[in-house]
Formats: C-alpha cells, structure tokens, sequence
C-alpha cells in the first residue's frame, strides 16, 4: 500500500510514523508513506497557498490551483483509489472505515487549514471526506496521523500477532472484554478464576458475555446499528 499525504506542515506529521508501529511497517515495505509539501506546488514567489474569501467573510481558504497541481502530479504517476479530504464536516471515521480503505493499492490524504479549501477541490478532486471526531483541529494533520495509524496496523504482516487486531474493540460492532496478565493477585485483587481453567469454549462464551456487557453500559448506541 502507498499512501500520499498533501499537507502545508508536514514536520507536524513526520513523528508518528518514526516511531513504533508505524515505523516498523514502513521499515518491512508494508505500506509507503510520502509526505507532499503544497509550498513546493505554488506558483507565486510568496509560496501562497491560501486567500481570502468571495463574497467576504472571516478566515482564510486554501487555493485549487496549488492542490490541484500536487494531485494532478501524483495521478500522473499512478492511479489512485481514494483521494481523501480531512474535515470536521466529513464522515466520522468508524473501524469499517479504516478496514475498507486498509485493502486499497494507493490514497492521497489532504490535510486543511485554516477555514478548509476552495470548494472546487471538493467537487472535482475529493473521492471521500473523513472526520476523526465532532470537534475542529486546527489543522487535517492530526486526523491524518489517526488514520493511517487506524488503516496501517491493519495491513496483513504489520502486526507481530495476526489474531490480534481482529479480536480490537469495534471489529465485531462490540467493545472489547476485559483482559488480565501476571501475577494472578496483586494486593488482593484477583483475577476471574475462569481464566486458568483451560476450559476455552468457557473462556470464549465468558469474553463475549463480557464484552457484551461492557457495550450494554459504555456505548448502548452500538447495539442498536
Ligand atoms: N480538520 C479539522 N478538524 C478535523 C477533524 N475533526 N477531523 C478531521 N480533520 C479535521
């Protein structure tokens, strides 16, 4: 998998896929991450990106004609599956969400700024606009990182335990149970006797009910999709 990000920061992107899991699937040729700095796409010698608005109003609004070049650049090169907008008014980014875009071959991400982009870039550009949350950032890069931590541990080989993103929280429209390790008591605190017995079928059934339970009184409003 490739993965093209456009942004006007992109020493605010870098360290998240410098360091661990992120990292090791760039490091193993799992997925390719290339950073696009729309400054190097302007054609002004102040490096614009953005203007004000039409019809006026507060805020800036980034141009077409720089995003428009970067995008058209890396079309030329190859063909893209998805080109995504990072905006608070997209869709809010869901597990299903990272799990289809972790099967394509190549996506460019845009990250916004300021008051978002000309709205031309939406229409003609954009395949998808996902939001990480119903709250503003003050810039799509953040949101970028979260997705592609999101979509990259689930690429097959990434994560050392194949088994283990399945069994996540949300894979299964459910929360996850809860899970214990050594030692079996800590200041009296023990762990559910169950888990020692061997008994899997028991400890299966235990980790559904649990899981269950847990969904039922953290987020009731998964139970009802
Ligand atoms: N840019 C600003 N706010 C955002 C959000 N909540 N999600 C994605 N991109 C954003």
């Amino acid at each position: 998998m490739r993965i093209d990000i456009i942004t006007v920061l992109p020493e605010l992107l870098k360290s998240p896929f410098e360091a661990s899991i992120l990292k090791r699937a760039i490091d193993a040729d799992l997925v390719e991450v290339h950073f696009h700095n729309l400054r190097d796409y302007t054609t002004d010698n102040y490096k614009s990106i953005d203007d004000t608005q039409f019809g006026g109003g507060a805020g800036m609004v980034m141009m077409v004609e720089p995003i428009d070049k970067c995008i058209s650049t890396l079309q030329a090169a190859r063909d893209y599956d998805e080109v995504i907008y990072m905006t608070p008014d997209g869709e809010t980014l869901k597990q299903g969400i990272a799990n289809q875009l972790s099967l394509k071959e190549n996506i460019i991400i845009l990250c916004g700024h300021y008051k978002g982009v000309d709205q031309r870039v939406r229409d003609h550009f954009i395949t998808r606009e996902i939001s990480i949350g119903d709250y503003v950032l003050s810039g799509g890069e953040l949101g970028a990182a979260v997705l592609c931590d999101a979509i990259i541990r689930l690429i097959p080989g990434v994560l050392g335990n194949e088994t283990s993103a399945l069994t996540d929280s949300f894979q299964d429209g459910l929360l996850a149970p809860p899970i214990y390790t050594k030692p079996r008591e800590y200041k009296g605190w023990k762990v559910p006797e169950l888990l020692f017995g061997g008994n899997f079928p028991k400890i299966e059934k235990w980790r559904e009910e649990q899981a269950y339970l847990r969904t039922k009184e953290r987020r009731p409003d998964l139970l009802d999709d």
